[in-house]
């Protein structure tokens, strides 16, 4: 990764950890996340072991990961969300598991040895912040040599067409600068959005084929928020229209392992089998 894209992500992310730390919890559309991937991880994760939150951020799922027995090791680029971690995890009291919480970035992790984990989780995006493609396929080189043989390594990133289907609501004034936007729905690649930060964002075959390219077995693929296109729409709706939103709920459920649902939401994620 370049160092100038390294250090606008930091930038990005030390300034704001609490932010972090609130993110999957601050509406029902964050917890769409949030849910989808708990019950993404129980499915795929084996009963007991050692996991590798590689970009766990301030350590929502280390600490959710830890209460349910896990042992954890919590790395990430930004002390500044290190250190929330430390205090959460304190006030948590989950310190027993936690087995390391460690500065340092996805592309390199030549820390730990070759099959140290019983899975490995990369979630919320990490993988979306790494640039150009070269140094994601490091990325999930590095996941895939740590986790151990016929175990998983476990990634979620952020959608293009989600985020495209989403522009109208959210961005109006961004499809102004034509040029900008049209690159985008091409490359994937938003630049420096709003001067803040770089974000790759990835359609579900892209993701597949950078998995397997990397000799990950792609065992399963779903949506997040699925059909839940843009938070606003989606928290008015939770809230005007409870029985309507439960049945919404069941369609999501119903159709979040189609592709389209999977390309459509904020984010998807993925399971790939060493
Ligand atoms: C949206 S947050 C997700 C945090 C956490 N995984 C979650 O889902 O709550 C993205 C995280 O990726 C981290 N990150 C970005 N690039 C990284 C890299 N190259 N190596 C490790 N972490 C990185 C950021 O510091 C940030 O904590």
């Amino acid at each position: 990764m370049k160092n100038y894209e390294s250090a606008i992500v930091k930038r990005l992310y030390s300034a704001t950890p609490e932010r972090e730390w609130n993110r999957l919890n601050q509406d029902v559309f964050h917890r769409l996340e949030f849910d989808g991937t708990m019950k993404f991880l129980k499915k795929h994760l084996p009963k007991k072991g050692l996991i590798l939150d590689a970009g766990g951020g301030p350590g929502r799922y280390t600490i959710e990961l830890a209460k349910m027995g896990y042992d954890m090791v919590l790395l990430d680029l930004v002390p500044e969300n290190l250190r929330l971690a430390e205090k959460m995890i304190k006030k948590n009291k989950v310190e027993k598991r936690i087995r390391g919480i460690i500065e340092g970035t996805i592309t390199d992790l030549s820390l730990f040895d070759d099959n140290t984990f019983d899975s490995v989780i990369c979630l919320g995006g990490p993988l979306s912040h790494v640039h150009p493609l070269n140094d994601r396929k490091n990325a999930v080189r590095e996941l895939r040599r740590v986790v151990k043989k016929n175990r998983k390594v476990i990634i979620s990133v952020m959608s293009k067409w989600g985020i495209l289907l989403a522009t109208p609501m959210g961005w109006p004034n961004v499809v102004k600068f034509n040029s900008y936007v049209t690159k985008f729905a091409k490359t994937g690649d938003d630049y420096h959005f709003a001067g803040e930060s770089f974000c790759h964002f990835f359609t579900s075959e892209e993701l597949i084929k950078l998995l397997k390219t990397q000799c990950l077995k792609v065992t399963d693929i779903s949506a997040l928020e699925g059909l839940n296109i843009d938070n606003e729409t989606t928290n008015e709706f939770e809230r005007e229209h409870k029985k309507a939103w439960k049945n919404w709920m069941k369609i999501h459920e119903s159709v979040f392992r189609e592709s389209f649902a999977i390309d459509s939401g904020g984010h998807m994620i993925v399971a790939g089998r060493k």
